[in-house]
């Protein structure tokens, strides 16, 4: 990516936690400079607060115009900052929402029906550029508008645009939560390793550097992961064994996983209509 000092836009994000911190980590490690940046944040952390030393605009009253307002509270804190998001309509701002379950009519409701909006689903990966941003533009995202903010979403990561927002619950349980997921992988194998004997620092590198090396194979390699789990697979193998417990259609992880996605996915939908 190239984007470095093309980005050159003044970004308001209202709400500025972990997602929203891993953004501006990004952004900064991409050379957006923090003085382009305006954070508004009750209780900034102490990272943001040391990110001020270096021009971060942090609860500033300045009257100033921005090009895009990412908004990063929780969905349940919407309300708290209608006002806020209402006095920033009419004034060419492009809204950024990366709410979970907030749809878009909802947004469209609070800042205005004729304002451009995108709801976007990042995920925490983005604070080491690794992250990818699922994005969905309402009608009144000009090309310009959209074309600035694949930069600035492409900074750090990939995305995936979608034209039907529907498709957000699926999304939302799968690459939102879905670091998650994989932190849960890395704790029970470590935690397996340890009583198979292992001590935590041997387990966990182990665990890490199988699970970063697994990653980057379905990443880079040509073939499908079934393909590369199978050309792992001997037949009476060590990795055959522990697969026919982990694939057991009846109690095993397809089982496990589909049950935990869908729930995810179902938890989404119930966050859209509060
Ligand atoms: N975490 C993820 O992996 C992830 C992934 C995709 C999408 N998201 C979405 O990202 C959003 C933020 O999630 P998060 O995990 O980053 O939550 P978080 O750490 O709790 O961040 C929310 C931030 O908003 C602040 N805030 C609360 N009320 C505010 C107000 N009235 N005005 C301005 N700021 C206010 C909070 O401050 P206080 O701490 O003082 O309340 C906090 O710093 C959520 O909507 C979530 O659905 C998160």
């Amino acid at each position: 990516m190239t984007a470095e000092k093309k980005i050159n836009q003044r970004i308001k994000i209202i709400g500025c936690g972990k997602m929203a911190s891993a953004i501006l980590d990004a952004w900064l490690k991409k050379s957006i400079s923090p003085q382009d940046i305006y954070v508004d944040d009750p209780k900034p952390s102490e990272w943001l607060i040391e990110k001020k030393k270096h021009g971060l605009n942090i609860n500033t009253k300045a009257d100033v115009s921005f090009d895009y307002c990412f908004i990063g509270v929780k969905p349940q804190s919407l309300d708290e900052i209608k006002l806020k998001l209402k006095g920033l309509s009419k004034k060419n701002v492009t809204f950024v929402s990366m709410l979970a379950g907030i749809k878009i009519n909802r947004l469209e409701d609070i800042i205005g029906k004729d304002e451009s909006i995108v709801r976007i689903m990042p995920n925490l990966p983005a604070e080491i550029l690794k992250g990818v941003t699922a994005v969905k533009e309402n009608k009144w995202v000009e090309p310009k508008q959209s074309k600035n903010l694949a930069l600035l979403l492409e900074a750090f990561g990939e995305t995936v645009k979608f034209v039907e927002e529907k498709k957000f619950d699926a999304v939302t349980a799968i690459s939102g939560s879905g670091p998650a997921y994989i932190f849960l992988i890395a704790e029970l194998m470590t935690e397996v390793g340890i009583n198979l004997g292992l001590s935590y620092d041997e387990a966990f590198k182990l665990v890490k550097h199988t699970i970063d090396g697994a990653g980057s194979l379905i990443v880079n390699s040509s073939l499908k992961p079934q393909k590369l789990r199978e050309n792992v697979t001997s037949p009476g193998g060590t990795t055959h064994e522990a697969l026919a417990i982990l694939m057991n259609k009846d109690n095993g992880l397809p089982k496990i996983f589909s049950a935990a996605i869908k729930a995810a996915a179902q938890r989404s939908k119930e966050l859209s209509k509060v």
